[in-house]
């Protein structure tokens, strides 16, 4: 007999995970593989924060916590927004995450009904779109370009919506994956003004801030409350094995968020939470990590044109380059396989990002150490001149 599988179960896999996968498995056969595939800084957590968890190991029983997370970590994270943004933030409108990923789960389901629609920018992290569709929210593409750096704009959500009909949320992340991109900040006032005027919650991923290589990335708690702020403790703070992020949530959704924490998570490891307050006063040793994404950057902007990938994203924050590579493939998947072959270099295909146009695109991940960066221009480079 057959036995029921769901239909919302059957979301599209996060096509770098598979990557990682098959480098994984050439990797322990022996090859030597370059990763520039995830987005995962090289470094491990900060010293400080690596101290006191081994600190807390010895001393704490690590039950379970509040299921909005520790009040010195909330604390900690409202103080951030003063130091960083000059905000002055109730510590009880922070939540502590599983990761941001945990987060845009409790996002989603205090703010959406089964059947709404939520936009978002194509390309686009993946599992926005996967997460929504298992949830069973619709999720709207909104195809950006370079013209306007891969970002939503008002424009375009007015076009979304004489498209689609009624929108009820928007996903934004600036600096974005996979294009680098930021929004300034008066691009982010139009934005949050657009979304509280016209009815729709804003979810400003906000993961790569901190990382930036020259301009400044805004938030959008500067510019509204309704919005679901979400970061993570993954990518500037080097924890991503660590499973902890936040989020400052809107008032209105307070209780709901916290009923839902309790019930999908309990609580978020507590020997994260513990050692994730130490994380905010290590930004010496970060922004060094920050350093070398900078100096990674700019090599592969250097090194990547002479290996045929010549029209690349700009790439104003995070740990990533989009390339155009129509001149080279139109199955973006087949060139990421051929060139891992080939060349022991691990690169995403675009397909994770946009689903029909990023068969002509992959992206770089620069996260890594710099001679490792280096060593895959040089492969590529060599590639590119054996086939051109
Ligand atoms: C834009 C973006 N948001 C969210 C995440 C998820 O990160 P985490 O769940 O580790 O916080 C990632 C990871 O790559 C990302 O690139």
């Amino acid at each position: 007999m057959m036995l029921k599988r769901s239909v919302r179960g059957r979301v599209h896999p996060f096509i770098v995970m598979d990557v990682l996968k098959e480098a994984n498995r050439r990797e322990a056969a022996g090859e030597d593989i370059l990763h520039l595939e995830v987005g995962q800084p090289s470094t491990s957590a900060p010293a400080a924060v690596i101290a006191v968890a081994q600190a807390a190991l010895g001393s704490d029983k690590l039950g379970y916590t509040e299921a909005l997370g520790i009040s010195p970590l909330r604390a900690r994270i409202a103080q951030y927004y003063s130091e960083r943004h000059d905000i002055d933030l109730a510590a009880d409108r922070v939540v502590v995450t599983t990761g941001s990923s945990g987060g845009f789960m409790l996002a989603f389901l205090s703010a959406f009904d089964a059947g709404d629609r939520v936009a978002l920018a194509d390309p686009g992290y993946p599992a926005y779109r996967n997460i929504l569709s298992a949830v069973g929210i619709e999720p709207v593409s909104i195809q950006t370009t370079l013209a306007e750096r891969y970002q939503p704009t008002p424009e375009l959500m007015e076009r979304t919506r004489r498209e689609f009909g009624q929108i009820d949320g928007l996903i934004v992340a600036s600096p974005a994956n996979p294009t680098g991109t930021m929004l300034r900040a008066t691009e982010m006032k139009e934005l949050t003004s657009y979304c509280d005027d016209n009815g729709i919650r804003l979810i400003s991923d906000e993961i790569y801030h901190g990382i930036t290589h020259g301009g400044v990335a805004e938030t959008a708690l500067n510019f509204t409350d309704n919005a679901f702020i979400v970061n993570s403790f993954s990518k500037y703070y080097s924890m991503t094995g660590w499973r902890v992020g936040w989020m400052v949530i809107p008032e209105d959704l307070h209780r709901s968020v916290e009923c839902l924490a309790q019930n999908l998570f309990i609580s978020v490891p507590t020997l994260s939470q513990r050692a994730a307050c130490a994380a905010f006063d290590c930004t010496e040793e970060l922004d060094k990590n920050v350093a070398r994404y900078s100096a990674n950057r700019d090599l592969l902007l250097r090194e990547l044109p002479k290996a045929g990938f010549d029209r690349l994203s700009p790439a104003d924050g995070a740990f990533y380059i989009y390339a155009e590579v129509d001149h080279l493939t139109e199955d973006s998947e087949a060139l990421c396989r051929q060139l891992l072959a080939e060349t022991g270099v691990a690169l995403a295909p675009g397909t994770d990002f946009d689903r029909d146009r990023g068969r002509a695109t992959i992206r770089f991940s620069f996260a890594g150490d710099t001679p490792i960066i280096a060593a895959a221009a040089g492969r590529l480079q060599t590639w590119w001149t054996s086939v051109s």
